[in-house]
């Protein structure tokens, strides 16, 4: 029996940070083995917002795609490629647009957050309005039955199918309507308390050094309350805590106890955090090492992902054409 198709894509943000590892790509990694999986890198989805300065898109498209494969992203498994090396996303998306209402684009709620949000930013263009079109074409092109994301996408995923239903009706039945695959959420925080992201420059990359995790330990935020080492803490304040729960689980209860009868240091606890993250990441950190040395190894699993892609989205295209007489 042939796998389930799946298709999920992220935008090229550089090196990845912890969040974007708990968050999608451990998720990903994960469904490698029961699921056909296309996962690519959404460059021109970057240039919606970001299209002024595009200086640092080549770079940032491939330190994400190092670390896709520094944390076990296989291209025996998945097909990993990018959303530009395929024309026919573009082709699927101008087709969309043939019969896609412009009420559905400017109700999606990504549309009016992101041009509040993004105020500074001249976003009112016709590309950033089209965004959802062009992610359901980045689906559909694969005839995809699921797509793994965050609940931030699920409007997007809604439109996608509504998209697919009016095609279906006008056509003939070519789509399947893609379901959400929701990953655990697990909230990472930053080094400073605050959500963890690149904006906010309060990350840890998913394949920083033991040096700079330690660092990074080093500058966490505790229990503001906890000023002298006797002081007894409260773990519900404390960034490192946060930490502790998700990447030492089996001594997290021990220090809770401690913190809270000034048992155990902010510094030795931090030390314990930066030993557990070191070792959680250890893997990452050496396989991206690897590839850093070996950049024709890392194009070469472009190039063929990119081929297994077209060869997919080129058959859905054709079967597309012909249900529109074109
Ligand atoms: N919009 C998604 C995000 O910002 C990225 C994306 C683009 C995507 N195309 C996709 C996700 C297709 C899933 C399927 O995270």
């Amino acid at each position: 029996m042939s796998k389930k198709i799946i298709v999920s894509g992220m935008r090229p943000s550089g090196r990845l940070h912890l969040g974007n590892y708990i968050g999608a790509l451990q998720n990903w990694i994960s469904l490698q083995d029961s699921y056909q999986c296309f996962y690519f890198i959404a460059d021109w989805h970057a240039l919606t917002t970001g299209y002024e300065d595009t200086s640092d898109l080549r770079d940032n498209i491939r330190e994400m795609l190092i670390d896709w494969l520094s944390a076990g992203l296989d291209p025996e498994k998945a097909v990993i490629f990018k959303q530009s090396d395929i024309p026919e996303h573009a082709e699927l998306f101008l087709l969309l647009g043939m019969i896609t209402p412009i009420s559905w684009l400017e109700r999606c709620p990504t549309f009016k957050e992101q041009l509040r949000e993004l105020e500074g930013r001249n976003i009112n263009t016709y590309g950033f309005l089209g965004y959802p079109a062009l992610q359901a074409a980045d689906i559909l092109a694969y005839r995809a039955a699921a797509v793994p994301v965050g609940e931030d996408q699920l409007p997007h995923l809604e439109f996608t199918r509504e998209v697919a239903r009016r095609f279906n009706s006008l056509y003939g039945r070519v789509f399947p309507e893609p379901q959400p695959l929701l990953s655990e959420f697990t909230l990472i925080p930053g080094v400073d308390g605050r959500k963890m992201s690149k904006s906010y420059d309060n990350y840890i990359a998913m394949s920083a050094s033991p040096a700079e995790i330690k660092e990074q330990v080093r500058m966490m935020i505790t229990d503001p309350q906890r000023v002298r080492r006797r002081d007894p803490g409260r773990p519900e304040v404390c960034t490192v805590y946060s930490f502790q729960q998700i990447f030492n689980p089996t001594g997290v209860a021990d220090l809770e106890e401690q913190c809270r009868k000034a048992g155990v240091g902010c510094v030795e606890c931090k030390n314990i955090l930066a030993a557990s993250l070191a070792a959680a990441l250890a893997s990452v950190y050496e396989k991206r090492q690897e590839l850093l040395q070996n950049p024709a190894l890392v194009d070469e699993v472009l190039a063929a992902g990119n081929e297994k892609a077209r060869a997919a989205a080129r058959e859905t295209l054709a079967i597309v054409r012909d249900a529109m007489h074109l």
